[in-house]
């Protein structure tokens, strides 16, 4: 039997609709858990206009504010951006200290409206490499917010998909060594459990800005069924209404997870 899509996006031209329509619409249907997104494009959006790549990281900080109280605004429970990859490191120098200056300062402004709004900030990724005085910033953050029960916000920093598997695996073969666990006991439990996101529900839905088809080393065990939304826009340009027009076509999606 075919299996007709519903939700918003079956009955709605969604473009035509703007951000308070689109909220309530994606309101009155059930919302995903867990909402993942790689934001990309800040340095062509200010390449495009003759800015140094600097203009458009700052304009991508301030996309990541208006999608975070978008998030929240729309009751998600799990929202993890990407916002520094372990790849990352190779950028030029410059750049990439430019980089963490501004991702610190932008996360240690963000601690009274996170308080306000009762967001957790956590952070997924290997703690060494990232430089003192950031790290502090950061851990600030975390542990200011570590008692607020509404939207988990996860920053994925230093994040490597394939270094959250190593690390896994790296720790289930130490328990296999100390005799608590043989090899055919693993079950995909465990290794979930020994990710960074061990208490985290698998993103629902996977965004990506900036039109590339890839997933860039992001939370691979994590989004085996994940549904994927790719836009065009860049992420600079990216507002509420783009978060909320996926979040109501991942509403009108059928999920199989590999069944019928
Ligand atoms: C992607 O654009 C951006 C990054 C990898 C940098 C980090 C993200 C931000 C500064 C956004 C703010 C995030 C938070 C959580 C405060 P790109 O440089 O890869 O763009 P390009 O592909 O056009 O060069």
């Amino acid at each position: 039997m075919a299996v007709t899509p519903s939700g918003p996006s079956a009955r709605t031209d969604l473009a035509k609709l703007g951000e308070l329509e689109l909220l309530e619409l994606v309101r009155s249907h059930p919302v995903p858990a867990h909402v993942a997104i790689i934001m990309d494009g800040n340095g062509r959006w200010a390449t495009q206009r003759g800015w140094p790549r600097a203009a458009g990281h700052k304009e991508g900080v301030t996309a990541a504010r208006r999608v975070i109280r978008a998030a929240d605004d729309v009751g998600l429970r799990y929202l993890t951006l990407y916002a520094f990859s372990t790849e990352n490191w190779s950028r030029p120098a410059q750049e990439v200290s430019m980089l963490m200056a501004l991702l610190e300062r932008a996360i240690v402004s963000e601690l009274p409206e996170l308080m306000e709004r009762n967001v957790r900030l956590r952070i997924i990724g290997r703690a060494d490499g990232v430089p003192a005085p950031v790290q502090r910033g950061i851990d600030r953050v975390v542990n200011g917010t570590a008692n607020n029960t509404g939207l988990q916000l996860f920053m994925a920093f230093n994040y490597g998909g394939r270094d959250e598997l190593l690390d896994a695996f790296r720790a289930l073969a130490r328990r296999v060594a100390a005799g608590e666990l043989t090899p055919d006991e693993i079950t995909e439990a465990h290794v979930t459990r020994a990710l960074y996101t061990k208490d985290v529900p698998d993103p629902d839905l996977l965004i990506r800005t900036s039109g590339e088809m890839r997933v860039s080393n992001f939370l691979l065990w994590q989004i085996a069924y994940t549904e994927l939304w790719i836009t065009p826009t860049l992420w600079p340009e990216f507002g509420a209404a783009d978060l909320y027009r996926a979040v109501a076509d991942f509403q009108g999606r059928v999920r199989r997870f590999g069944g019928v």
